[in-house]
């Protein structure tokens, strides 16, 4: 029997803007995702905010509000069995430096801030974040 899961993904600006878009979406297929949804998008800030709001009394959150809605992102709801911790391991540490090798932050992160992508942290918080990008 399937077990699919879905996990909202999203290609950060700074991997945007360096089109790492095809090269990082190569990465989650050859992990057997199924990219059933995707948009590009540029957000407000007050958006980032609303998407952020778990992080609304960290130092950085407003540094990372703004970072979010600075460029266009590339947003998609990935789908694979125990798709949100799968997503998760092929991300890599929220930071670059301590990311495994092979991971999509290892291989393309700039920085803590700069980290190339988005996953979803836990199936409900999936379905949080798939229906705010994805509300139709
Ligand atoms: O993205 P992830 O779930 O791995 O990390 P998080 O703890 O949920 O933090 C969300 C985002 O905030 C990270 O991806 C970083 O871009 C940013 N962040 C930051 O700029 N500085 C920190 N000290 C921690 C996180
Ligand atoms: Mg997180």
């Amino acid at each position: 029997m399937s077990n699919n899961e879905q996990t909202l993904s999203i290609i950060k600006p700074d991997a945007v803007e360096r089109n790492l878009e095809n090269e990082i979406k190569d990465m989650f297929k050859k992990k057997g995702f199924l990219i059933v949804k995707e948009k590009k998008i540029q957000i407000e800030k007050s958006e980032a905010e609303k998407f952020y709001k778990v992080h609304e009394t960290k130092p950085f959150y407003s540094d990372l509000c703004d970072y979010l809605s600075s460029g266009p992102i590339v947003v998609m709801v990935l789908e694979k069995e125990n798709a949100v911790l799968s997503n998760r391991e092929l991300m890599g540490a929220t930071n670059p430096k301590d990311a495994r090798e092979g991971t999509i932050r290892k291989k393309y992160g700039i920085s803590i801030d700069k980290n190339s992508v988005h996953g979803s942290d836990s199936t409900e918080n999936a379905k949080i974040e798939i229906d705010f990008f994805f509300n139709d």
